[in-house]
């Protein structure tokens, strides 16, 4: 099923190619850099910048525009305008998500100990007002009606700084800021990051408390901010838990008899079906809506019945694609359902179980084969819209080029308006798929070719994406490879990820194509930001399917937190990642070792069978407080403070105030621990083979 390849093949193309790493920083409109062959003949930038030679040249006008006389004061005018192309500039544009018209002006300098000796050296700020403040400015960018309006009417007449503000002090409250550790400020020239290493301690190992019993494919916290948790298993029962308090030694109070809803009669289930997701609405507290992504049978319900992805838009004929299972193509559809938790009298939040009865369908697609299908739903932090990953449908290397195809929902991130619903006659009008409208900055804007529901393309089956609790612009992606590579992607606006012209770093020839190909000099694809060989799983088997996770916020294990965890379903075997330099899009990874803590409220026995000790690693969670839970086919764990596993973790101490004096002895260790390296790679192939094959 899967091929093997040269192993030192892929050694030595995945150094050169995670060597020259591609960096993350954004531009402002969320769109991730691109890398230029040649410099942009007026702006500064000669690799990864914002800006195309079109925008370059826009702004060359503005400056001779600006017909700033003074040479000192048209440099720095000129640095300021060529902002907009650095590869940074969504961070420099934008301060508490409000868009500005001239980047962070470094207002402080940065003690450096350099030998140029910078000592007496002003900040960047102080430079542009001393620089500028006599100099007549033509459309001045520095106009106090502009700040903060970025779209705002600009003044056409000439302005000097001292007529629009009045004093230095005035000037840099507006302009001025300094960087720290999530945002950088401008200081005149091209962001560079401090390359000096920081030190990187890895964690230790990841403790580990079992607190639930059930196998589940999905947690999402309460949206009350309680210390509530709603869990959906595959079959399509959904239970609203209580978790326990850190250390409390409770388990997770969930009455498996009462479910909160259960849609067991909607959802189709198989090896590679069923409830893939829910999302609950930022004002679930308030209006009570929620949402399934799952998968159903038109033969078994009437509600499943959608618009087949096989189709003439994207030059495919169902009646020429043969299925496995003897099914017919479209038989099975992926659908997002909204149902409410209102009930008579009672606000939501306080509502624990829910009639199964559909509010409105948000989307219903027909799939063309039978397996990678993605299903995750999730609410964007910043802009509230609902996002769905969607694999590329299945069949051996993505036949029909689904993923790439501009045309097909298949293989892509998809991003939709759930609040403003269009009428009936609107959404046929449109051909949209469902009860939704399309995000007015959704990519399409800019790129007709594209459905208007796409955020993202060149997917391969993403399993379980999340964003930065703290940095909501990482929305960081796990993508399940074909036969030799998982990926850990940052899924930016209109990103191109480059299945299947690409799996993960490395080229893929698909074995088969009539629905035709992508060449690899058409499209700009963003490589992976992390992933691994599964060569470097188990040298014998070629199984493995990434799991994304989440970036640790919970100060619990203080030495995991900035770190990106994920895991491995096969191999149990999980990863934590740190960006470093921070904001520079490069990761650095390491397996990390877990164990079961001392005084773990259920016993962590290890699987049964030749499954790895923590069993599959089928998704991960996050409670209100930020912490960290593995969802594996043996039960709910959650990652507790190091000491409870003796692991060392020097700033736990400083830290935490109740600490329990871990127990000395090893003897009462509750089961596994499991190293990196050990690896209990062993698939069972009669078991839910949930997501990696075709
Ligand atoms: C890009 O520009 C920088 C500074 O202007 C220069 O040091 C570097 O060599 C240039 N790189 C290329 C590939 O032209
Ligand atoms: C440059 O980018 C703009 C905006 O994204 C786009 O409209 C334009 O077509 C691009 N120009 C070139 C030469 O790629
Ligand atoms: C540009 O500035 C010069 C003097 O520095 C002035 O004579 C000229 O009229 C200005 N042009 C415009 C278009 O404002
Ligand atoms: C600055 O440089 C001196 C001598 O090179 C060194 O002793 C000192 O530790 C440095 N200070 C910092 C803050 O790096
Ligand atoms: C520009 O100057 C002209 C003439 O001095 C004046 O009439 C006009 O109102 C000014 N415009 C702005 C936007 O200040
Ligand atoms: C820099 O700007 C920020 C934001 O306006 C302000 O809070 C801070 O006091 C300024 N620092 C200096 C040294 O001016
Ligand atoms: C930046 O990070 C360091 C170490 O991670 C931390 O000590 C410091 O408080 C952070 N600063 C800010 C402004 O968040
Ligand atoms: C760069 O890193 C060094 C060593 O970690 C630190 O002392 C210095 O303050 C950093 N500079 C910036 C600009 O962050
Ligand atoms: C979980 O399973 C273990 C072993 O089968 C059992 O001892 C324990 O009582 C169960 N715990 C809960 C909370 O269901
Ligand atoms: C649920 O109740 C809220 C508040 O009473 C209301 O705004 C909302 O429309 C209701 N939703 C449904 C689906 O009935
Ligand atoms: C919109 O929702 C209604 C109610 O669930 C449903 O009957 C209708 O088919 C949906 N429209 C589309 C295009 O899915
Ligand atoms: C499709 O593209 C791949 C990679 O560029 C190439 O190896 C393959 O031969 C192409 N197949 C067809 C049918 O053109």
């Amino acid at each position: 099923m899967k091929g093997v390849l040269s192993i030192s093949f892929l050694f030595c193309c995945l150094l050169l190619l995670l060597d020259s790493s591609i960096s993350l920083p954004l531009c402002v409109d969320s769109r991730a850099p691109f890398t230029l062959n040649k410099a942009l003949g007026f702006c500064p930038y000669n690799e990864s910048t914002c800006c195309n030679s079109t925008e370059d040249a826009q702004i060359e006008k503005q400056f001779r525009t600006s017909n700033v006389s003074d040479p000192g004061c048209a440099s720095v005018l000129k640095s300021i305008l060529c902002a907009s192309c650095d590869p940074f500039s969504a961070d420099l544009f934008t301060v508490q998500s409000s868009p500005r018209s001239v980047p962070l002006l470094c207002n402080s300098t940065i003690p450096s100990n350099s030998s140029q000796s910078k000592a007496t050296v002003e900040d960047f700020c102080t430079q542009v007002w001393d620089t500028c403040k006599d100099v007549s400015i033509v459309n001045s960018p520095f106009a106090p009606s502009l700040q903060g309006q970025a779209g705002a009417p600009t003044p056409t007449n000439a302005s000097k700084l001292i007529d629009l503000w009045q004093s230095k002090t005035e000037f840099c409250t507006a302009f001025g800021g300094s960087s720290d550790n999530s945002s950088v400020c401008f200081e005149g020239e091209p962001v560079s990051l401090n390359k000096t290493e920081t030190p990187i301690s890895h964690p230790s190992g990841l403790c580990l408390e079992k607190i639930g019993n059930g196998s589940f494919l999905n947690m999402v916290a309460h949206p009350d901010g309680s210390n509530r948790a709603f869990f959906s298993n595959q079959m399509g029962r959904v239970w609203l838990a209580t978790l326990p308090d850190d250390g409390s030694g409770g388990t997770m109070e969930l009455d498996e008899s009462s479910p909160f809803i259960d849609l067991t009669d909607q959802v189709y289930v198989d090896t590679v079906f069923g409830m893939m997701g829910m999302a609950f609405h930022p004002d679930f507290a308030k209006n009570g809506r929620f949402f399934a992504s799952f998968t159903c049978d038109k033969s078994k319900w009437s509600g499943c019945t959608g618009r087949c992805a096989c189709n003439s838009d994207v030059n495919c004929d169902p009646s020429n694609i043969g299925t496995d299972h003897g099914a017919q193509p479209c038989q099975y559809q992926t659908v997002i359902a909204e149902y409410s938790a209102n009930s008579s009298g009672s606000q939501p939040s306080s509502v624990e179980s829910a009639k199964p009865t559909e509010v409105r369908r948000i989307f219903t697609m027909g799939l063309p084969f039978t397996s990678q299908h993605g299903g995750q739903i999730l609410f964007g932090p910043d802009d509230g819209y609902l996002y769905l990953m969607m694999g590329y449908g299945g069949g051996v290397g993505d036949p029909y080029n689904f993923a790439q195809n501009k045309k097909s929902l298949l293989g892509k991130i998809m991003r939709f308006d759930v609040d403003n619903i269009p009428s009936a006659a609107e959404i046929s009008k449109l051909g949209l798929w469902g009860n939704y409208s399309i995000p007015k900055d959704n990519p399409y804007n800019e790129d007709k070719d594209l459905l208007p529901e796409i955020w993202a393309l060149g997917m391969r089956n993403p399993w379980r994406c999340s964003f930065d609790a703290e940095r909501p612009s990482y929305f960081l992606c796990a993508d399940v490879g074909q036969d030799v590579y998982e990926e850990v992607d940052l899924i930016t606006k209109g990103g191109n990820y480059g299945w299947r012209v690409y799996e993960g770093p490395y080229l893929f020839h698909p074995s088969q194509s009539p629905g035709g190909n992508t060449s690899v000099d058409s499209i700009s694809a963003i490589f992976p930001i992390l992933g691994y060989n599964h060569s470097e799983l188990n040298k014998n088997e070629g199984s493995a399917s990434i799991t994304g996770g989440y970036v640790y916020r919970s100060t619990t294990d203080p030495c995991m937190y900035g770190r990106y965890l994920y895991g491995d379903l096969y191999a149990g075997a999980m990863w934590a990642a740190i960006e470093d330099p921070q904001n520079s899009g490069n990761f650095n990874t390491s397996r990390v070792a877990f164990s079961c803590a001392h005084d773990s409220p259920i016993k962590c026995e290890s699987a049964p069978g030749n499954l790895p000790a923590l069993g599959y690693i089928f998704s991960f969670g996050e409670d209100n407080k930020k912490d960290v839970y593995v969802l594996t086919s043996n039960g709910v764990y959650r990652v507790v403070r190091p000491s409870r596993c003796s692991y060392a973790c020097s700033l736990e101490k400083a830290t935490t105030t109740t600490t329990s004096a871990p127990s000395p002895s090893p003897s009462h260790a509750n089961s596994w621990s499991v190293f990196p390296g050990y690896l209990f790679l062993q698939c069972s192939f009669f078991l839910l083979l949930l997501l990696g094959f075709m």
